[in-house]
């Protein structure tokens, strides 16, 4: 079997981690996390892109060297993935060894073959954006965009990789392939890009220009420059791991979708001989109550405090439940405070907080078997019939990407649980002496445990320690079938249960610590 290969993108380190960052890597490891659950062998890869202009003038201006700049601001990368349980397989530094050895050794390749050349180039330069421009990213006024920064004329002589040379071997593939890029309407976007003659890609910045990078193997006065470096990283990892390449999915931002993705990077491996990853998937952009990110600004959010203050299974919840893959999303603390409380704090706390109470008044605390006398009834029977319904639709929504109406079916099935427990009302139920009305109780408490379990065990790849927190105060530990596990049976019957828990405080309370 295949392993499945996942990635993301890697991040500049020209400053420390964000939300979008953040949101990436809690993507991508759901998609790891749920492909493990579904018995895939899986790899995943994340790391950071510590080479560039950006990155150089950083570091100058702290007045430390590049190498220990990126040696500190890559920890806090480390540091964002722990914090947020990313179940991440590797971890890849532009500045590693295994990856510059890589990227010298194709690009000796590539120059062997014909496909890099010199030539001299005259153009406008951005210095923000660390590239060269084209009449066509002018506004309609002459001026440059502001996100240019300065812009600067230029010549200098440099190399270029042929990639024009593969423009109609791109189209062919990008139609045969017409699921490469998710969502699919972006595919649309990359075949538009392609309807114009594609320029060759400069790959190569003079040393005096630019020191932090890596040296072209055929010419040491010059280092590529940002994508040929970069986007290497996903083969430089596992290039000596067998049986991994080629990548399944490259989760990226939209904004390096056309043209590094979904043009330089098939046409880079085309021409070294190298097998193209099978898809890239797009995700939206995050703004923050309302405007674009931004540090200088105040409007940033800083992933680690963030979950230090409400939880990193509240934040995980919230980017997946609120973001539509592909779209883009606005993340304010009103709307998080709404769904934590609302569905965290509210429809999941309380079930288990009922369920523990009920099971430790009127039971002893251990889980009773369901009462067969009763368990053909209409509440019992609507329950399971929610849970058969509620499973395959979750799951085949998680195959296709969507966990945000995965999450939505998943909180509406412990709804369910809470309106069941609302009409059977082990409450009164208990203080009944009727045999008839015992039976209904020790079902009722049956099925409000089993069906948490079900219902907690579908969160399982996005809110991981919740999971494991529920299932301890149920006396359970899951199997390592997921989807075994994922059958209404009566695998709780006997278990002690805690006698309280605190999943979900109110962010009140968590405000003051
Ligand atoms: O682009 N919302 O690095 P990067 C959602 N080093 N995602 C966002 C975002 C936002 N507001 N801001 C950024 C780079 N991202 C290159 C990649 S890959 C071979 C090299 C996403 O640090 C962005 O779309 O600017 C990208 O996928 C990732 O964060 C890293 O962005
Ligand atoms: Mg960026």
């Amino acid at each position: 079997m295949k392993t499945f290969y996942i990635t993301t993108a890697i991040d500049y380190v020209n400053g420390s981690p964000h939300l979008g960052h953040a949101y990436e890597k809690v993507l991508t490891d759901v998609i790891a996390r749920f492909r493990r659950l579904m018995g895939d062998q899986v790899y995943f890869l994340t790391g950071v892109d510590e080479h560039g202009q950006k990155v150089q003038q950083t570091a100058r201006a702290r007045g430390v060297d590049p190498q220990q700049f990126c040696d500190e601001i890559s920890q806090e990368f480390r540091a964002l993935c722990a914090k947020l349980d990313i179940s991440n397989d590797d971890f890849i530094r532009t500045t590693e060894k295994r990856h510059k050895d890589v990227v010298a050794k194709i690009l000796q390749q590539l120059f062997d073959q014909g496909l890099i050349y010199k030539a001299e180039y005259k153009g406008f330069y951005s210095t923000r954006q660390e590239q060269f421009l084209q009449e066509k990213d002018r506004n309609p006024d002459g001026t440059w965009p502001e996100l240019f920064g300065e812009v600067t004329e230029i010549t200098e002589s440099n190399y270029f990789f042929k990639l024009r040379q593969y423009q109609d071997w791109l189209v062919d593939f990008l139609k045969t392939n017409e699921n490469f890029v998710f969502p699919r309407y972006r595919q649309k976007q990359v075949l538009e890009f392609l309807s114009e003659p594609l320029n060759d890609l400069c790959i190569s910045r003079p040393k005096e220009r630019l020191e932090w990078g890596i040296e072209l193997p055929f010419d040491r006065d010059y280092v590529t420059y940002v994508w040929f470096d970069a986007l290497l990283n996903y083969y430089s990892a596992v290039a000596e791991k067998p049986g991994i390449w080629p990548a399944d999915f490259h989760v990226i931002g939209k904004d390096i979708l056309v043209p590094p993705h979904a043009v330089y990077w098939p046409i880079m491996l085309k021409a070294a001989g190298i097998e193209p990853p099978k898809s890239l998937l797009a995700h939206g952009w995050w703004s923050i109550n309302g405007s674009k990110m931004s540090k200088s600004t105040g409007n940033f959010v800083d992933p680690v405090s963030f979950a230090d203050q409400y939880g990193v299974d509240a934040l995980r919840f919230f980017m997946i439940r609120e973001m539509s893959v592909g779209q883009d999303s606005d993340f304010s603390i009103d709307q998080f405070l709404s769904r934590y409380n609302s569905n965290l704090a509210n429809d999941l706390g309380n079930l288990v907080n009922r369920t523990l109470n009920m099971t430790n008044r009127f039971a002893g605390g251990v889980i009773p078997a369901a009462d067969e006398s009763t368990t053909g009834d209409e509440p019992e029977t609507a329950l399971r019939a929610l849970w058969e319904s509620t499973k395959p639709e979750v799951l085949s929504l998680c195959e296709g990407f969507q966990f945000h109406v995965a999450l939505e079916r998943t909180f509406a099935f412990i709804q369910g649980i809470n309106r069941y427990a609302e009409q059977r009302a082990p409450w009164k139920l208990g203080k009944s002496t009727d045999a008839a009305d015992q039976a209904r109780l020790r079902t009722t408490l049956a099925y409000m445990a089993e069906a948490l379990r079900l219902g907690t065990a579908l969160l399982a790849a996005v809110m991981p320690s919740t999971v494991v927190k529920i299932n301890g105060v149920l006396g359970h530990t899951a199997g390592a079938d997921w989807q075994a596990d994922l059958v209404w049976g009566d695998k709780l019957t006997g278990n002690k249960v805690a006698e309280t828990a605190i999943l979900f405080p109110r962010p009140q309370a968590a405000e003051k610590k």
